[in-house]
């Protein structure tokens, strides 16, 4: 195992602020969303390889496998890992010390997820994610992420790299981060209606240039 620097450490109720019904209807229709997306993106073509960065106990990941032949999480929680890899054996999921360096040479992916993520991390840590998010992601490949892009959602520890926080940053602030990338298309985040605030995000789909 990978050893990780002392950090607010994320649990499950950090993942998904809902239970039981809640969470199920919200996984649910993120998990349709993610599917629309990348049906659409790939034209009904399998690719070789995908990954989700930050793929907590694997909620969304399986979904990738409806469009991959290869599936991989890279996950810094040891235990949402050990979670995860028991409920989806026939995925690989990597337990790494953070998402700035992840253990796999350049161009490895076609299709890259990520989650809820780069709004917990820090802007410095945000920017090398991102650009290593880049870095894995293979010419012509696609990268769909789902972020808070309000910035009226922002809150928690925004400076200290061991804390935990959330950052609503406009998609301009995407586009930015991900400037190699071609942005393809945004979609508001859907989620279960009962949740207290309309606006939790949107999805960006980027692709790679050849
Ligand atoms: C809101 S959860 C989303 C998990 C998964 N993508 C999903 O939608 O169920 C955020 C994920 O990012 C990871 N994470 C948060 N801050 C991080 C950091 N600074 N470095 C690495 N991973 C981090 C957490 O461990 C967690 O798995």
């Amino acid at each position: 195992m990978t050893r990780v620097a002392n950090h607010a450490p994320w649990q499950p109720e950090h993942v998904v602020d809902v239970r039981d019904a809640a969470f199920a209807a919200r996984t649910y229709l993120e998990q349709r969303a993610v599917r629309d997306l990348l049906a659409a993106a790939l034209g009904g073509a399998r690719v070789r390889a995908a990954a989700e960065v930050g793929a907590g106990y694997g909620r969304m990941t399986p979904v990738l496998t409806e469009f991959a032949n290869r599936v991989v999480g890279f996950e810094r929680e040891p235990h949402f890992v050990a979670d995860a890899s028991r409920l989806w054996p026939a995925i690989t999921f990597t337990q790494v010390a953070s998402l700035e360096s992840l253990p796999v040479e350049s161009s490895s992916f076609d299709l890259v997820l990520t989650f809820t993520v780069l709004q917990h991390l820090i802007d410095p840590v945000a920017r090398r994610a991102a650009a290593e998010m880049t870095r894995v992601l293979a010419p012509r490949g696609h990268l769909l992420i789902c972020e808070e892009t309000d910035p009226a959602h922002t809150d928690g520890a925004t400076t200290d790299p061991a804390g935990r926080c959330t950052i609503g940053r406009p998609v301009t602030v995407y586009q930015e981060l991900f400037a190699s990338l071609d942005l393809l298309t945004t979609r508001p985040r859907e989620i279960e209606p009962t949740y207290p605030r309309p606006d939790v995000g949107t999805y960006m789909l980027f692709r790679k240039g050849a």
